[in-house]
Order: C-alpha cells, then sequence, then structure tokens
C-alpha cells in the first residue's frame, strides 16, 4: 500500500511534469472542448434551457468535481498511465485491467470527436474565405459537406496537429499548446458574446438561458445533465488521471480542481451567452439538435454585418477548444504504450494516430454515403459514441469512484485535503456518486426507460 515511487517511476519520461499553471491550463483544455461549444447548448436548448443549466452546475459541483479529484489524485499517486497508476498505488491487478477499459475508451472518443473537430475546421475556413455564406441554404450545405470525402481529410488535419503537439512531450508540447491558445480562447469568446448580447432581441435568448422554467425538469433531464457533468470534465476515460500523474506533489490538487471546474463552467457559460441570444435573434430554434451550431448558428452569422468575420471566429473557436481536447485524449494511449511497451513517445503518437484515423473511416462514412449502412437502428459513428460515451464512459468513472472511495488506503494522504473537506469528499465518493452514476449507465445504456 505504498506510494512511494519505485526505480521505473522515477525514468527520464515521467520527470516531464507540468508547471503549475500548465497542468491548469491543460486540464482546462481538456475539460472545454466539443463538449461545452456544441453539446452543452443544444442539449440545454432540448431540455428547456435555465433549469437544465442549474441541474448541470449541481451535477458539476457534488458529483464531477469528487470524481476530477479522485482521478488526480489516483495519478499523481501512482505517476503511471490510466491502467497502472491503480496498481502502483496498491491496488490489486484486477484494477489494472479496469483502468484499461478508460484507455479504450480515449482511443475509440479520438477515432470519432476528431470528426467533429474536423467540421468545425471546415466550417472555420470556408467562413472566412465567405464561401459559407454563398449557399443560404445551410441544411444542404451541411448534408452536401458529409456526404463527401472532405469530412475524411479535415479528420486528418485535426489528427495531424493533435499528433503534433503531443509528440513534443508534456511540458514543451501539451502545456505550451493549451498556456497560449486557453487564454486566447476566453478573448475570442468574449469578442463573441458581446457581439451576441448586443444583437436585437438578444434579451429572449438571456433569459430562455438563465431564467429557470422548473417545471420542464424530469428524471431524465438529470441523467443527462449527469452524463453531461462527465464528459464534460473529461472523466472515466483517464485524461484527467494521466495529466495527474504530471502534477507535482507540491500542487494543490483540491484548488485545481476548483479551478478545472470553474474553467469548464465559464466556458460553457459564455458559450451559452453566445449562442442562446444569437438563435434568438434570428428566430431560431434552440431545441434544433446537433445540427444547431453548424446549420442554425450559419444562417445567424450570415445575417449579422460582419458575419464573415464573426462566423470564422466562431467556428476557429470551435477547433482550438477541440484540439485542446484531443491533446489529452491522444496522450492516454501514448501514456500506457510508452510505459507498458516501452515505445518511444513518437512511435506511440504515430500508430495511435493512424489505427484512429483507420477507425475514423467508418464513422465518418456512415454519416455521410453510408449512412443507409446501420446495425439496431444505429450507424458506425452512433455506435462509438454509444459505447464510449454510454457505456465505458460512466463504468470508468465507477471504477475511479468505488477505488478512491471503498479501495485505496492511501487516498486521504495524496489528496492533501484538511479533515473537513475529506470526509465530504469521502461521502459523495463512497454513497452519492456510484450510486448516481450506476444510474446515468443503466440509463445510457437503455436498461432503464422514462
Ligand atoms: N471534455 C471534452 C469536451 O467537453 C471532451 C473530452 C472527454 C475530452 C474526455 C477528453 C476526454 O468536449
Amino acid at each position: 500500500m505504498s506510494s512511494q515511487p519505485s526505480q521505473h517511476n522515477l525514468s527520464s519520461e515521467k520527470k516531464d511534469r507540468f508547471s503549475s499553471s500548465g497542468f491548469i491550463f491543460a486540464a482546462i483544455g481538456s475539460a472545454v472542448g466539443l463538449g461545452n461549444m456544441w453539446k452543452f447548448p443544444y442539449i440545454t436548448g432540448q431540455y428547456g434551457g435555465a433549469a437544465f443549466f442549474v441541474l448541470f452546475i449541481v451535477c458539476l459541483i457534488a458529483i464531477g468535481l469528487p470524481v476530477l479529484l479522485a482521478e488526480l489524485t489516483i495519478g499523481r499517486g501512482g505517476r503511471g498511465n490510466a491502467s497502472s497508476s491503480f496498481v502502483k498505488v496498491g491496488g490489486h491487478k484486477i484494477w489494472g485491467g479496469l483502468g484499461m477499459l478508460s484507455v479504450i475508451a480515449a482511443f475509440l472518443i479520438i477515432s470519432f470527436y476528431s470528426i467533429v473537430a474536423g467540421w468545425t475546421l471546415n466550417y472555420a475556413v470556408s467562413a472566412f474565405s465567405g464561401k459559407l455564406f454563398d449557399n443560404p441554404d445551410f441544411t444542404a450545405q451541411f448534408n452536401e459537406f458529409m456526404s463527401g470525402n472532405k469530412p475524411i481529410m479535415w479528420q486528418f488535419v485535426v489528427l495531424l496537429l493533435t499528433g503534433l503537439v503531443v509528440i513534443k512531450g508534456v511540458s514543451a508540447g501539451i502545456e505550451k499548446f493549451n498556456k497560449v491558445l486557453i487564454p486566447g480562447l476566453l478573448i475570442l469568446l468574449v469578442v463573441l458574446m458581446v457581439r451576441a448580447l448586443t444583437l436585437p432581441g438578444a434579451g429572449a435568448g438571456v433569459s430562455f438561458f438563465l431564467n429557470p422554467d422548473w417545471s420542464k425538469l424530469g428524471a431524465e433531464s438529470l441523467l443527462v445533465a449527469l452524463g453531461h457533468a462527465f464528459f464534460s470534465l473529461s472523466l472515466g476515460m483517464g485524461a484527467m488521471l494521466t495529466y495527474g500523474s504530471y502534477v507535482e506533489k507540491r500542487q494543490s490538487l483540491g484548488a485545481a480542481t476548483l479551478a478545472i471546474g470553474g474553467g469548464d463552467l465559464l466556458y460553457a457559460f459564455i458559450a451559452g451567452l453566445i449562442i442562446f441570444p444569437t438563435t434568438f435573434s434570428f428566430g431560431i430554434n434552440p431545441a434544433e439538435g446537433p445540427g444547431l451550431v453548424f446549420i442554425a448558428l450559419p444562417a445567424a452569422f450570415s445575417a449579422m454585418p460582419f458575419g464573415t468575420l464573426f462566423g470564422g471566429l466562431f467556428f476557429i473557436l470551435l477547433a482550438i477548444a477541440a484540439l485542446t481536447s484531443t491533446v489529452s485524449l491522444l496522450e492516454v494511449p501514448v501514456a500506457y504504450t510508452m510505459e507498458r511497451w516501452r515505445w518511444t513517445r513518437a512511435k506511440s503518437v504515430w500508430i495511435i494516430l493512424s489505427l484512429s484515423f483507420l477507425l475514423g473511416i467508418p464513422s465518418a462514412l456512415s454519416l455521410g454515403v453510408a449512412s443507409n449502412i446501420t446495425l439496431g437502428g444505429k450507424g458506425f459513428f452512433d455506435w462509438m459514441d454509444f459505447i464510449a460515451s454510454n457505456l465505458l464512459l460512466p463504468l470508468g468513472g465507477l471504477i475511479v469512484t468505488v477505488f478512491a472511495g471503498y479501495f485505496w488506503k492511501g487516498v486521504a494522504e495524496e489528496a492533501g485535503l484538511t479533515a473537513w473537506w475529506f470526509r465530504i469528499w469521502l461521502f459523495m465518493l463512497r454513497f452519492v456518486a456510484p450510486i448516481l452514476v450506476l444510474f446515468v449507465f443503466l440509463h445510457t445504456s437503455g436498461v432503464i426507460k422514462f
């Protein structure tokens, strides 16, 4: 049960650590992604606006933060990858096997998350060039884009950019990239927020987003909010655990957890203050679904003065947010293969990216030309998303909470909380989080229905 580092942990690779601010930026970069800018607005729209937002905040604080702290603590305690860290802090080998699930989840997610990230790059380029606004039928434009080979090409670009960052390592690659882009992202977001809030009729959007109508909430909204809190904080797929393994001992993990949670919420909040005022101002239905950002927003930008500029900025912003997340996803299997098979970083990066690219092709095609090939009503993309986000992610979260809450004796020492906070944390980890996460799992896997 000792958390003493072994000889192996002291190998030069593991000395590649984050600085304390670098870690916060990188972790916020992982958390802030398409989840905040694309998924959060459309599910908030679908589940009724402000009341759902409040529920999301509650889930983020009550369940997300305790699980986030648990992942960081296991990572730093073990200083290994998303699988070996469990064993290195004294867990039975079985935990290492269970941790493998999150390595697999991360790998699967890269293969389809990078596709949507590629769309944002395509939209950024075509918005800046003005081409996006040539044809005002944005649904047709989206469908046409999806049925060609461009999504595959852009996915390739996303993976390449991700690889170029991760190959440079933790401090020279991941940290530097996030330290520049995360503050940059905030500036872009604020510019767009000011633009959105000053549009005629923006007030109705703000009130939809911030004036709760409690009658719209139900059990399903709770589970969706909880699942999204997990996804948004990058939990359950080893990303935060792996980042945690590069954190210095003197850094306070409790404070880091608050900063990351606060950052994630702030970016989602601003994204809401961009998207809802804009959609309401142009009479677009906020419950549009996944197409909200790619179909409804271009329509709004095209009708706005300087829409080319603001539209271009918006999609650049989405692309940046997505890239800082794909970087953290890639680091999970890279850290695993480097430690387990002693691959060099470069070898890990290119092999994993090539495999993700190959796995991504059927996903991309299943949204375009091959959309008629389905199994049980789902295409390949939907299956990947379902397996990774709905099954492996809650399962990964459950493993972390149960391990930290019940099986790891050294957890208190590594987490470094005061006695009072530790008691609250342990209570959440032992009793509240596992039960709720189990419900999410049963719901998303289709066992229980509302
Ligand atoms: N948190 C990211 C988002 O909101 C997604 C993500 C999940 C990234 C898991 C890394 C790991 O888009």
